[in-house]
């Protein structure tokens, strides 16, 4: 099988050729804050213990009771039975993909959108169905997402905040997301891996509220952005109990539970304090706003987010003037030239755009910075 190369790899061998100094990276998305200090120290504690086997395939009883308890905490009433851990949010995604979809099966999915949803289709014979979101808000269209399920539909999947455009689904979407798919019969992936970097006004909601017995929605989500812990590759999966049967299967016939160290840890995920996402929330939001204010009179035409990590930036105009071709194109010379690497857009479907990751920022002040080697690049004064 060959695996197509995505636009972001010329974006790091362009940087890595950069022979000025200061390299920076916005592209993937690794948390500017520190991971809260109860998993630090479950995990010492853990590693203090001999236990060295497998744990079982749908994870500890011990994690899948503190992650209830953790739903718990935000009014959710989901039993043990009705949680999957897996390798994080990727793997979760992959499990569920696999364990629903067969041979000329459709996915339907809202783009802009995170480049696995629409290559992990393929590793089965079925495939994504692009709907745009659309307008510089990348709003919802409800509409053009029923009129784009087939027979062949199998499931809708969202991302909220989502990844790249920072959209979050609001209430009403949520809630007619859910009733779309209940009355066509398909599943809803909700992707939740951002969830605790939402800026809104408390309308957002989660389409599990509408669907609390997970028989419709399966959704995921992960260790990695939530508590600032992408490399201890942790995630799981709330469904109902027989969705979850079929993950854990899975996980049975292929990459085994995931280590039992982590899973160890995340027992100590209720004792986190809520001060702990204030904070990183701050952290995360202070960085995009110090990109959106030294970015807001150059050409490069960036969408406030409503969550998530990321500024999702038009480009259209710029790259006429530049006489890019691409926003591939565009962001391989601006890391080569500038040092500043992007994520093109056309890796998620939206030509024409870059991704800025705000959480990659070590400082905000380092925003100015990176907007100054942007005009110098647009040749616009400084
Ligand atoms: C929307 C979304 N889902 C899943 C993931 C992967 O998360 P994990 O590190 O838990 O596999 C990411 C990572 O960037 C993401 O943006």
């Amino acid at each position: 099988m060959t695996v197509a190369a995505r636009a972001i790899e010329g974006v790091l061998v362009a940087l890595e050729r950069y022979e000025g100094e200061n390299p920076i990276a916005l592209c993937v998305g690794t948390p500017c804050f520190d991971p809260p200090r109860e998993l630090l120290d479950a995990l010492a504690r853990a590693a203090a213990r001999p236990h060295f086997g497998y744990a079982p395939n749908q994870g500890t009883p011990a994690v899948r009771e503190a992650i209830a308890a953790l739903h718990a905490s935000a009014g959710e009433s989901i039993p043990p039975d009705r949680i999957f851990v897996t390798h994080g949010a990727k793997l979760a995604v992959l499990a569920i993909l696999a364990t629903s979809l067969e041979r000329g099966d459709e996915v339907v999915l809202p783009t802009p959108a995170y480049p696995p949803y629409l290559a992990i289709p393929e590793l089965f014979g079925a495939r994504a169905v692009p709907v745009e979101r659309q307008g510089p808000a990348f709003a919802f269209d409800a509409v053009a997402i029923e009129s784009a399920i087939t027979e062949r539909t199998r499931m809708i999947v969202v991302s909220s905040p989502c990844n790249p455009t920072g959209a979050t689904l609001t209430e009403s979407e949520a809630e007619r997301l859910v009733a779309l798919c209940r009355r066509r019969g398909i599943r809803l992936l909700s992707d939740e891996a951002y969830e605790a970097f939402r800026f809104d006004d408390g309308s957002v909601a989660s389409p599990h509220a509408f669907d609390p017995d997970g028989n419709v929605v399966i959704r995921v989500r992960s260790v990695s952005k939530t508590y600032g812990l992408c490399g201890w590759r942790t995630g799981w999966v709330t469904a109902d109990a027989k969705t979850i049967a079929n993950l854990t299967r899975f996980q049975a016939s292929n990459v085994n539970p995931p280590n039992t160290l982590m899973q160890a840890a995340l027992e100590a995920a209720p004792a986190v304090p809520g001060s702990f996402h204030d904070a990183a929330r701050d952290a995360i939001r202070t960085r995009i706003d110090a990109i959106l204010d030294a970015l807001a009179d150059t050409q490069i035409r960036c969408t406030n987010p409503a969550g998530g990590f990321y500024i999702m930036a038009n480009i259209r105009d710029t790259m006429k003037r530049t006489g890019h071709d691409s926003a591939a194109a565009f962001c391989i010379d601006l890391a080569r030239t500038e040092g500043v690497a992007l994520w093109p857009g056309e890796d998620y479907l939206a030509p024409c755009h870059v991704r800025i990751s705000a959480a990659s920022l070590s400082a905000p002040s380092v925003a100015t910075k990176v907007a100054k080697r942007i005009r110098q690049f647009l040749r616009e004064p400084n």
